[in-house]
């Protein structure tokens, strides 16, 4: 059993985004279109879309939107529209390096071609590179669930942090599409899903995820990794990547640095599944990662009830960043990088 598609484009160059609006989930599955390049941008910023890949992608939904009625008609006014918009939607987010990667990719498709091209045309060719771009994250996780699916051992108890599945991709997703396809494979296991303060996307969407396609799963808070790794209970940990720089650092949730540290404490393999757009050659190691820093409400007001003191001070990273050494391997859709070393990271993606 798959769950509903995360984005989807309706129509031609004139069309709409439609995305599931996360912010809703577990309780209500509902659809949220998106006809403006401001509703995209505040689709990603408020995480209504939300997961690395995700977000790439409907910034390049974003894009073609953006461009759909242009301020003045002439020459040079598509690129300067052009730059503009992917401008804009670069302030959305800044730590999941997919944003920036699709929106690079939006713009340079049409390198080179202003000059000779019509605005009709060159429309329609950002539209079919935000359509390969979704169409390329799929087979991407596809492939990651398959090289990673070997990792989960019959009988195993895996722990994952935030959501790295379906929701956060085109479909499947990264760490999860690891356990949907060892599931495919007839393996049993079962999975801890780390709840994920402070805005919960454990809870609110991996075990609503794995639920739907019948993976057994246990929800905890984030303070009982510690306890049950000491149980026994876990034996393998894989989480998703927001940022991987060229040494293998890697940014994702903020927590997962932590999951990491006890994964090491215990003697458990921590994984990571990534597509390749997601990695940061340009940055030598995690201390050059931009850290979004989120709104303090959302973890002194969660889901709408005040549970700190006004006026409390409050640091609200919404990111951190697990330093190569603790990671056993990365799964991405070219191979399995193991050992994480930089040489290893270049030689695979080129
Ligand atoms: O703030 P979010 O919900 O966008 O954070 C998402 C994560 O940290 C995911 O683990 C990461 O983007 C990988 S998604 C395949």
């Amino acid at each position: 059993m798959s769950t509903p598609r995360t984005l989807e484009w309706h129509g031609e160059t004139d069309g709409y985004l439609r995305l599931i609006d996360q912010t809703l989930l577990p309780n209500q599955l509902e659809y949220r279109d998106c006809r403006t390049v401001e509703e995209v941008w505040e689709a990603i910023r408020s995480l209504r879309v939300r997961g690395a890949p995700a977000i790439g992608i409907a910034a390049a939904f974003g894009v073609v939107i953006g461009l759909q009625r242009l301020p003045e008609r002439g020459r040079g006014a598509f690129q300067q529209r052009l730059r503009e918009v992917s401008g804009y939607l670069r302030t959305s987010r800044p730590t999941a390096v997919n944003l920036f990667w699709a929106l690079d990719r939006m713009e340079s498709c049409v390198t080179g071609r202003t000059e000779t091209q019509s605005p009709e045309q060159l429309h329609r060719r950002l539209l079919q590179e935000a359509r390969a771009i979704h169409d390329e994250d799929l087979a991407m996780c596809r492939r990651i669930g398959e090289i990673g699916a070997a990792l989960i051992g019959p009988g195993q108890g895996v722990l994952t942090h935030c959501n790295a599945g379906a929701l956060a991709t085109s479909d499947y997703g990264t760490a999860l599409a690891v356990m949907f396809v060892a599931r495919e494979q007839g393996r049993e296991f079962s999975v801890f899903a780390d709840e994920t303060r402070p805005l919960l996307q454990g809870a609110r969407l991996t075990a609503w995820e794995l639920q739907q396609r019948g993976i057994p799963c246990t929800l905890i808070c984030d303070n009982m990794a510690a306890q049950v790794m000491k149980e026994g209970k876990v034996q393998l940990v894989v989480v998703g990547a927001d940022r991987i720089a060229a040494n293998g650092d890697t940014a994702n949730k903020i927590g997962t640095y932590g999951v990491a540290l006890l994964a090491q404490a215990h003697g458990i393999p921590f994984y990571v599944a990534a597509p390749s757009s997601t990695f940061d050659l340009s940055l030598a190691n995690g201390d050059g990662i931009p850290i979004e820093q989120r709104d303090p409400r959302e973890v002194t007001h969660g889901f709408g009830r005040q549970t700190a003191p006004e006026g409390i001070a409050v640091y609200n990273p919404a990111f951190d960043v697990t330093p190569a050494r603790l990671i056993a391997g990365i799964i991405t859709e070219k191979g399995l990088i193991r050992p994480v070393e930089e040489a290893a990271i270049r030689a695979l993606l080129g």
